[in-house]
C-alpha cells in the first residue's frame, strides 16, 4: 500500500525488545523492576484489552481510544486514585500533593494548583522560556567544542529554572536547578525496588528500601524548593501579598488563608507538597522531551535539514520572538513526535476504588488498571510505521490523531494541568538552541530508554556541539 510517507528516510529509534510472548508473572515483575517497560510482549502492542492476574491482583490494559475514554472520563470517579506502586513511590517526596492525591483533596488542590499553570498565562511565560533559553545559549557558547556536554542535564537545569522563574516569579540559579536535577534522577534510581515490593503484595510493615538511601536526596530537594518558598513569605509566617508576576505568591497566599485547619505547620507541609509537584512534574517532563528530540535530530539528518529550512526563515539578525511560534510548525512537529515515542510518563496507572465496566468487561475494585501511552502510541493498529521517527505525521495535512489515541498529557480531569506551558516551552527552547548550533552523539554515548518514574534516555545524553555560522 502506497503511504504519503512512503519518501521519507527510515529511522527506527532503540526501544526495549519485547518477549515474543507472554511472561511468567514473577519474571514480567522481575523485568518491570529493572525496567518498567520490558515486560510487555508483542501481543500487547495491538491488542485493545489485556486482562491478567499477577499474585493475587488483577491488571488491566487499555490499549484502544475509546477504552482510553472510557476509564479517564466516563469512569473517572472510580478511577482517579494512583496505583499504590506510584503513590508509595512518590510520597516520601512530594506527601499528599496533587499528583498523587484522590477524592476530595484532589479536587480542592487542583482547583487552586491548576489554574496557576495554565495556558491562560502563556503571555506571560512564552517571553521568561525565550529568555531562559538564550541564557543557556550563551553558558553554551563558552563550551569548548571538543569537550561533550551532557544535554539531559542541561535539559534538566533549563527546565527547572524555568519553573522557577515562570511560577514562583524567582531566580533559582544553577547551583539550585543543578541540585534539584541529580536529587531528582538519585531518588528515581532508588525506588525502583519499591515498585516490586508493591507488585508483590507485600504487607506495609515490610521495608520498602527507601530508609537512608531517598532520605538524602529529598532532604536536598525540600531544602531548595523551601527556601523558595520562604522567599514568598513575611518574616512573620505570613503570605506576602502575591507579588505581581508570581502564581505561586497567589497560591501560598489561598493556602494560607483558606487552609482547612489552624494547624499553621499542615499549612506550611501543603505549601511544600504542592510546590514541589509543580517543581517536578513541570520541569523533569519537558526536560526528558527536549533530550530525547536532540537524540532524535542527531539520527535522522533529513529531520535536521528540515528544522533547519524553518528556522533559517527568520531573519539571522534578529532574535527568534513569541511572535515566530506559530511558524514553527516543524519544530512542534518534531516535539509531538518525540512525546509520541518517549512519553515521559509512559504508564498511567489507576486503581478501580469499586467495581465498574469498561467497554462491557467487568472490573473488580481493586484492579490495577493502566492506560500506557507507550503501547498506545506504537499500536500497528492505528500508526503506521509505529516505532519510526517521523515528525512529518504531525505536520497540517495529515490526519490529527484523537487525543484518546496520542495521550502524552493523558486525558480526562486529571489531564496534565501544564499541557501547553510544556509544549510550548519544549518548542521555544529546542527552537532558540537548534538556532545556533549543530550537534551529534559525543564518540562511544550509547542511549537507550529507560523508565523509572519517568521515561530518560538513560542517565546522561553526551553531546558535541558545533556553533552554527549563521544562526
Ligand atoms: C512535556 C511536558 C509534560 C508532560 C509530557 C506531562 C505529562 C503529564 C501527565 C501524563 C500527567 C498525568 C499523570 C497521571 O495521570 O498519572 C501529568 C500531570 C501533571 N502535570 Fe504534567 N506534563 C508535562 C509538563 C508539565 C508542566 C510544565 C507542568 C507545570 C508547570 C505540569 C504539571 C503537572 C501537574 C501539577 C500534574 C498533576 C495533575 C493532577 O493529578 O491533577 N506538567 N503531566
Amino acid at each position: 500500500m502506497n503511504s504519503a510517507f512512503d519518501a521519507i528516510p527510515r529511522y527506527t529509534p532503540p526501544y526495549p525488545e519485547r518477549p515474543p510472548r507472554r511472561l511468567p508473572a514473577l519474571r514480567a515483575l522481575l523485568q518491570f523492576g529493572q525496567d518498567a517497560l520490558k515486560p510487555f510482549e508483542v501481543g500487547t502492542f495491538s491488542r485493545p484489552f489485556t486482562r491478567r492476574r499477577i499474585l493475587g491482583r488483577e491488571l488491566v490494559i487499555l490499549n484502544h481510544p475509546e477504552w482510553v475514554r472510557e476509564a479517564f472520563v466516563k469512569r473517572h470517579e472510580v478511577l482517579q486514585r494512583k496505583t499504590p506502586q506510584m503513590r508509595q513511590a512518590l510520597e516520601p517526596l512530594l506527601g499528599d500533593g496533587l499528583f498523587v492525591s484522590d477524592g476530595p483533596l484532589w479536587k480542592a488542590r487542583r482547583a487552586l494548583v491548576s489554574p496557576l499553570v495554565s495556558g491562560r498565562h502563556l503571555d506571560r511565560f512564552l517571553p521568561i522560556m525565550l529568555e531562559t533559553a538564550r541564557e543557556w545559549r550563551a553558558l553554551w557558547r563558552q563550551h569548548p567544542a571538543d569537550r561533550p556536554i551532557d544535554v539531559l542535564n542541561e535539559m534538566g537545569t533549563l527546565t527547572a529554572e524555568i519553573i522557577s522563574r515562570a511560577i514562583f516569579g524567582q531566580r533559582a540559579g544553577r547551583e539550585q536547578t543543578d541540585q534539584i536535577v541529580r536529587n531528582f534522577a538519585h531518588y528515581q534510581r532508588q525506588i525502583e525496588q519499591t515498585a516490586v515490593a508493591e507488585m508483590l503484595n507485600l504487607p506495609g510493615w515490610i521495608p520498602r528500601f527507601h530508609g537512608r538511601g531517598i532520605r538524602r536526596p529529598i532532604q536536598r530537594i525540600h531544602a531548595v524548593v523551601d527556601h523558595i518558598i520562604d522567599a514568598q513569605l513575611k518574616p512573620s509566617g505570613q503570605a506576602s501579598a502575591a507579588p505581581d508576576g508570581c502564581p505561586v505568591g497567589a497560591m501560598i497566599d489561598q493556602l494560607f488563608t483558606k487552609a482547612e485547619g489552624p494547624d499553621a505547620s499542615l499549612d506550611r507541609r501543603a505549601v511544600r507538597n504542592e510546590a514541589i509537584v509543580l517543581f517536578m512534574a513541570g520541569h523533569e517532563t519537558t526536560a526528558n522531551t527536549l533530550a530525547w528530540a536532540f537524540f532524535l535530530l542527531s539520527q535522522a539528518p533529513w529531520a535536521r535539514a528540515a528544522l533547519a529550512r524553518e528556522l533559517e526563515r527568520i531573519p539571522p539578525e534578529r532574535e527568534l520572538a513569541v511572535t515566530d511560534l506559530d511558524a514553527l510548525i516543524y519544530t512542534r512537529a518534531v516535539i509531538e513526535e518525540t512525546l509520541r515515542l518517549y512519553p515521559p510518563v509512559p504508564i498511567l496507572g489507576r486503581t478501580a476504588t469499586a467495581d465498574t465496566e469498561i467497554g462491557g468487561e467487568r472490573i473488580r475494585q481493586g484492579s490495577l488498571v493502566l492506560v500506557v501511552p507507550w503501547l498506545l502510541h506504537r499500536n500497528p493498529e492505528l500508526w503506521e510505521r509505529p516505532d519510526d521517527f517521523l515528525p512529518e505525521r504531525f505536520l497540517p495535512g495529515a490526519e490529527r490523531p484523537s487525543k484518546y489515541q496520542y495521550a502524552p498529557f493523558s486525558v480526562g480531569p486529571r489531564v496534565c494541568p501544564g499541557l501547553a506551558f510544556g509544549l510550548n516551552e519544549a518548542v521555544l527552547c529546542l527552537a532558540v538552541l537548534a538556532r545556533a548550533f549543530d550537534w551529534e552523539l559525543a564518540p562511544g554515548a550509547k542511549v537507550f530508554p529507560s523508565t523509572r518514574l519517568t521515561l530518560r534516555p538513560g542517565d546522561r545524553l553526551p553531546m558535541l556541539l558545533r556553533e552554527r555560522a549563521n544562526p
